[in-house]
C-alpha cells in the first residue's frame, strides 16, 4: 500500500515513455502523490498534458519556467521514492557521473530517498561496456535497477532491453515504500572500516577491514527510511545514496564524530574495526632505521562502544565481534554484556573465504535472550537480516524512542 506517499516519476526519452500514463494512473490508484519530471526528449513521446490528464499532481519539464524558483529542491523534498522509467543509456550515463543539466538530473542530485531506474534501450546499447560500467556504478551507490526484460524491442529485434512492465515497476515501488515506513524518523550512526593509529608521520597500525559490512548496514537502514550518518575509516567504497558520510582515520577522530552525534541518535551500529591500542607517543617526522631493535609502547585506545554503553539511556546499541578460534559465541556474549549492548554480531576472522575484505560473511546474531546463526551469505543479505532482527526485537523500544 503506497497511500499518502510522494513518488517522483522521472521520464527520459525512450519509446517506452508511452507506458508512463499507465504508471501514473496505477500510482494514483494507490493514493500516491505523483510528481512527474520529464526530459526534453521524453516530451517527444508523451506530453505533459497526457500525464496531467491521467492524474499527475505536477509535471515539471524545465528548471526555469516553473512556478517555483527551485523546482528540483521542492520536488525532491520529502519524497519517499523516485523512479525513472524509462531510463535511457544517456540518463544512466548522466546519473553515473553526476551531471545535472536539466530538471530531471538536477532533481536526482537533490534526492534523499531511494532511486529506482527501469532501463530501456536497444540490446547493443544495453550491453555496451560503457552502459554496463555505469550500471555498476549506480548499483554500488545503492540505486535499484528493475529490468530490462527480454522481448521485442522498438527496432524490431528480439533481445534484452525492454522496459519492465508498469505493474512490475509499481510492485517494486510498493516494496521500496512499504519498507521505508519501518525506520522513518529514526537516526542511526553507523561506523565502518578500520582505524589507523600513527606511529610517526608516515607509518601507522591498521587492520584489514574493508568497510563493506558497515556500508551494507547503512544501505539497508536507508532503504527503510532511516536517517544515517556513516562514519568510516579509509576505504575506496562509495557512500550509499542519501547518507551523511564522514571520513576519519584515528580512534580519537572516530570517537569525536560519534560523540558529536550520539545525543541526537536513536541507535548506533559499530561495524568499524577499531584499534584496541595506539602508540603512546607518535613521533614527529620519520623514525630513522637503526641497527638494534625498536621498542615502542602501545597504550589502550578508548573503547568507544563501551563508553556509549555506559551512558546509553534509551538508545539501541549494536556491536560487532571479530573473533578467532573456539568459543566465538561465548566471547561475543561476554562483550555484549560488558559493553551493555542490545545485540552483537559475532564473526570468524580466521577463515579466508569470509570476513575481512570479502563480500561474504558468516555471522551469529546474539542478544541477551536469543542466538541466531546466518550461514555464509553476501554482506548485503546479512545486513538485511540484522536490520530485520533489530526491527523485530526492538519494536516496542523503537516506538518509545
Ligand atoms: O572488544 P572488541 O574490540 O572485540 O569489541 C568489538 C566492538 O567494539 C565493535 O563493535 C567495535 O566497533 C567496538 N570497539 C570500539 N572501540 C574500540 C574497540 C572496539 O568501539 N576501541
Amino acid at each position: 500500500m503506497i497511500g499518502n506517499f510522494k513518488v517522483i516519476l522521472g521520464i527520459s526519452g525512450g519509446i517506452a515513455a508511452i507506458k508512463c500514463a499507465d504508471i501514473v494512473r496505477d500510482l494514483k490508484g494507490l493514493s500516491a502523490k505523483v510528481l512527474v519530471v520529464m526530459t526534453k526528449s521524453a516530451q517527444e513521446f508523451v506530453t505533459p498534458t497526457t500525464l496531467t490528464a491521467v492524474g499527475a499532481d505536477s509535471v515539471t519539464t524545465s528548471l526555469f519556467n516553473d512556478k517555483s524558483d527551485m523546482p528540483h529542491i521542492d520536488i525532491a523534498k520529502d519524497a519517499q521514492v523516485m523512479v525513472i522509467a524509462p531510463a535511457t543509456a544517456n540518463i544512466i550515463a548522466k546519473l553515473a557521473t553526476g551531471i545535472a543539466d536539466d530538471a530531471l538530473t538536477t532533481t536526482v542530485l537533490a534526492l534523499n530517498c531511494p532511486l529506482l531506474i527501469a532501463p530501456s534501450m536497444n540490446e547493443s546499447m544495453w550491453q555496451n561496456v560503457a552502459t554496463q560500467k555505469n550500471i555498476e556504478i549506480l548499483k554500488s551507490r545503492g540505486v535499484k535497477i528493475i529490468g530490462p526484460e527480454i522481448g521485442k524491442l522498438a527496432c524490431g529485434d528480439i533481445g534484452i532491453g525492454r522496459m519492465s512492465e508498469p505493474l512490475d515497476i509499481i510492485r517494486r515501488i510498493e516494496e521500496l515504500t512499504s519498507k521505508r515506513d519501518q525506520l522513518s524518523g529514526k537516526y542511526f550512526i553507523v561506523t565502518a572500516g578500520g582505524t589507523r593509529e600513527p606511529l610517526d608521520e608516515i607509518r601507522y597500525i591498521g587492520n584489514r577491514s574493508s568497510g563493506k559490512m558497515g556500508f551494507s548496514m547503512a544501505r539497508k537502514l536507508l532503504e527503510r527510511g532511516a536517517k544515517v550518518s556513516l562514519i568510516t575509516g579509509p576505504t575506496e567504497l562509495t557512500a550509499p545514496f542519501g547518507c551523511e558520510c564522514i571520513r576519519i582515520e584515528t580512534v580519537d577522530e572516530l570517537r569525536d564524530e560519534v560523540l558529536k552525534r550520539y545525543d541526537a541518535s536513536d541507535a548506533v551500529v559499530m561495524a568499524a574495526a577499531v584499534s584496541d591500542y595506539r602508540f603512546k607517543k607518535p613521533v614527529q617526522g620519520k623514525i630513522k632505521k637503526s641497527e638494534g631493535p625498536l621498542n615502542l609502547t602501545l597504550v589502550p585506545a578508548p573503547d568507544i562502544l563501551k563508553e556509549l554503553g555506559d551512558r546509553r539511556s534509551n538508545k539501541i546499541l549494536i556491536g560487532f565481534a571479530a573473533e578467532c578460534g573456539d568459543d566465538i559465541e561465548k566471547k561475543a556474549r561476554e562483550k555484549l554484556e560488558k559493553k551493555n549492548l542490545d545485540m552483537i554480531i559475532a564473526n570468524r576472522v580466521d577463515d579466508d573465504r569470509i570476513g575481512f575484505d570479502s563480500d561474504y560473511n558468516e555471522v551469529t546474531m546474539i542478544t541477551l535472550d536469543s542466538v541466531e546463526k546466518i550461514p555464509i551469505s553476501s554482506k548485503d543479505s546479512i545486513a538485511e537480516k540484522i536490520v530485520e532482527k533489530f526491527i523485530f526485537l526492538k519494536e516496542k523500544a523503537l516506538r518509545s524512542i
